[in-house]
């Protein structure tokens, strides 16, 4: 059927038109809305119809953030009876029906996130469904971060510090800190959004000391701690050991050599000297005849 003509004829046309097709129409009041964890949301929607309401439907479905693809039915209102999704019982309601299709959603989690869409029908009215769309945000503060570290704890080895998160919405922001002696922040390697890592290559027991990984929304912060102790190369003690056991045994050997040499040399003297006596022995005897000859002579 086709509307033209002047503005008058048009208006009488679109009117005949909304009543013959009876489209029910929705509006949502709000297209995009926001709830912190753990709080009781208002999802607006609003319809308009011709027809009386003995049988109206209404069908709330929610598709997740985390899976699109897959909506599942929230609440409906068919027949005057209201049917919630089990999984959601007891948090979820509506406010007003028949005559609004607004619901409200208790103790929200972070699940609960996603594109809503409102769906009204109200036969005999005919044509598709009103529909509207909203999505919601659940806002969440960042959960307890996981901090742990991998790797060698020995001079010249490196070490891995490591951070995870589970929650946090907006995506917390997260990052390293040495706090002692001084507070420095560390460069941090992101792995995807919620995990991060700080690399420490050729320690010593300057690395020595508590590190702690803080991850912070606008909802709040959460810190987890790692103590790290670099030990003193158990190499290099039994090292000094063993130089002053060989220094030690060296000095000895060298002592026993030095007593053996003096040994040797006092005994070749004692021998060159019993020698010598008696060789002088020999000459006193040998020569005293002459000797006293001489002196008679
Ligand atoms: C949601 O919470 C409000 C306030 O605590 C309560 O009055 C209402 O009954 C709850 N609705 C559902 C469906 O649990
Ligand atoms: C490791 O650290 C020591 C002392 O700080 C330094 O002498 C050495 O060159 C470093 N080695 C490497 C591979 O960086
Ligand atoms: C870290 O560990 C060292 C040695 O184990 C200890 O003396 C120190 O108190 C610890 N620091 C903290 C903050 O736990």
């Amino acid at each position: 059927m086709g509307c033209a003509g002047g503005w008058l004829l048009q208006a009488v046309c679109l009117l005949s038109t909304l009543l013959d097709y009876g489209a029910v129409r929705v509006t949502m009041r709000h297209s995009n809305l926001e709830v912190v964890q753990g709080d009781s949301v208002t999802l607006p929607c609003s319809f308009f119809t011709m027809s009386p309401l003995s049988r109206l439907n209404i069908i709330w479905t929610l598709a997740p953030f985390s899976n699109p693809d897959s909506p599942t039915q929230v609440i409906v209102f068919d027949h005057g009876q209201v049917i919630e999704n089990p999984s959601l019982t007891g948090r979820v309601g509506f406010l007003g029906i028949p005559w609004s299709a607004d619901i409200i959603l208790n103790n929200t989690r972070i699940s609960d996130a996603g594109t809503y869409r409102c769906m009204v029908s109200n036969p005999p009215e005919t044509g598709d469904p009103g529909i509207g769309e909203l999505a919601l945000n659940v806002l969440a503060p960042p959960s307890l971060p996981l901090c742990l570290w991998d790797g060698v704890t020995d001079t010249g080895g490196s070490v891995a510090l490591s951070c995870m998160v589970a929650e946090g919405v907006p995506t917390p922001e997260m990052r390293w800190d040495k706090l002692e002696p001084e507070e420095i922040s560390l460069p941090i390697n992101m792995d995807g959004d919620l995990s991060g890592s700080v690399q420490i290559v050729n320690i010593s027991s300057q690395n020595s000391g508590l590190y702690r990984c803080s991850v912070t929304n606008l909802l709040g912060t959460q810190n987890c701690y790692v103590n790290l102790s670099i030990y003193s190369p158990p190499a290099s003690s039994p090292g000094i050991l063993q130089g002053v056991l060989l220094t030690l045994s060296m000095a000895l050997v060298l002592l026993a050599l030095l007593v053996l040499v003096l040994w040797l040399h006092r005994s070749g003297q004692k021998r060159k000297w019993t020698e010598g006596k008696e060789e002088e022995c020999y000459n006193e005897i040998r020569y005293t005849p002459s000797l006293i000859k001489r002196s008679f002579v």
